[in-house]
């Protein structure tokens, strides 16, 4: 079987890192990397520590409206599906990569898979919701995380091509949650200049990553968030997404926050580690609510919808809006989840992943 694996953001890569070690034992895979995400620590770091092969590819397309992105990854994406001639496209998640490639290959009557298939969140205004919606509908194979998106696919009439896999990232996480801890590493610290310098670790801090359109288009949201983080007793730890880098370092400084420590983006093991060892955890991605669950850990989502129901249970994980006092309010409550409750599979979603590629084949 010839696959062809196109990633292109930062949450895909670790999906591809578990996969592609179980597809490449007996299959060939191309991969392509769109160029979404370009920056060192958004996208090369992951890829070495990772230890995933270079891609095939690299497509070097970033930037510009949403429209704009994704026409031009759809052709440069079409010329690769056109000369690879693969028996399946696979794609993760929901980002523009997602659908582009997805497109460009449904055109060429190249069936698509899409891995992490069926999350809906019912807004329309969030443009993750848009890539998730059209590409399950152009992919013959669609492979649910959790039950919930077998759920969603049965609303929409896409459960005949649904399979329950198990999440890859519940894989990631087993798999290197334990590869660093936080004496291994220094946070590199954002400053107005750029040259900011060091820092380790605090003993105790809360854990805040934001980046989604929603919450980064102006300031009011972000500042906050940041009034919230500093009312809480612990210091927080927040690896700033390039794209809200100069309106976090601003208000920071404008308003004086001491307790904030702002820093590049982290790789993936300093990730996984830093929700390992964090009180708490405050987020507007999709991904790291999953690793706050499986670390066991009371999350704050600042969003107003649901990505995974499962994580929001028993407090484990609360929504909240971008308010101060809601968000602390909702952070000091208790939270208490059984442990035999794993609803995101059994670490092995890789190899079902690869299972269904097989056996699904035959009958596209
Ligand atoms: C994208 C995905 C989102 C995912 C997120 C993970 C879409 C619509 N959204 O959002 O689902 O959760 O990735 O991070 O695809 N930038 C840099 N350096 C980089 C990457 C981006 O400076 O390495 C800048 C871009 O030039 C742009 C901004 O950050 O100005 C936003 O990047 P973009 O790729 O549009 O979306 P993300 O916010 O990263």
């Amino acid at each position: 079987m010839k696959v062809v694996t196109v990633v292109g953001a930062r949450p895909q890569f670790m999906k591809a890192a578990v996969v592609y070690r179980v597809l490449r034992e007996k299959h060939r895979e191309i991969l392509v990397h769109t160029g979404q995400h370009y920056d060192y620590n958004m996208s090369e770091q992951f890829f070495r520590e990772l230890e995933i092969p270079d891609p095939d590819y690299n497509l070097g397309i970033s930037g510009g409206t949403h429209a704009q992105m994704t026409g031009r990854m759809m052709a440069a994406a079409e010329e690769v599906l056109i000369r690879e001639k693969p028996d399946w496209l696979l794609v993760y998640g929901d980002t523009n990569s997602t659908l582009a490639a997805a497109l460009a290959a449904a055109k060429l009557h190249i069936p698509v898979c899409h891995a992490e298939a069926g999350i809906r969140t019912h807004s329309r205004t969030n443009p993750e919701e848009i890539n998730r919606i059209c590409t399950d509908h152009v992919s013959a194979l669609l492979l649910a995380a959790t039950q919930s998106g077998m759920d969603e696919m049965a609303k929409e009439g896409l459960l005949e091509r649904g399979r329950l896999t198990g999440d890859p990232m519940y894989d990631a996480f087993r798999i290197w949650s334990e590869k660093r801890s936080p004496g291994d590493f220094r946070l590199k610290l954002l400053s107005k200049t750029g040259e900011g310098g060091t820092e380790a670790v605090p003993d105790r801090y809360c854990y805040l990553t934001c980046h989604r359109e929603e919450n980064t288009r102006e300031d009011g949201p972000l500042l906050e968030i940041f009034r919230g983080m500093e009312s809480l007793d612990v210091p927080t730890v927040y690896p700033v997404h390039p794209r809200n880098r100069e309106r976090a370092v601003r208000l920071r400084d404008a308003c004086g926050f001491r307790k904030l420590i702002l820093c590049e983006p982290v790789g993936y093991l300093e990730s996984v580690c830093l929700v390992k060892h964090a009180e708490k955890v405050v987020t507007d991605s999709g991904g790291l609510q999953r690793e706050a669950f499986f670390a066991g850990k009371k999350c704050v989502t600042i969003l107003d919808f649901v990505c995974w129901p499962e994580t929001m249970v028993s407090g484990r994980n609360e929504l909240s809006a971008p308010k101060a006092e809601e968000i602390t309010e909702k952070l000091a409550r208790p939270q208490q989840v059984d442990p035999a409750y794993r609803p995101f599979g059994d670490g092995h979603a890789a190899e079902k992943i690869v299972r269904a590629l097989e056996e699904e084949r035959m009958t596209v």
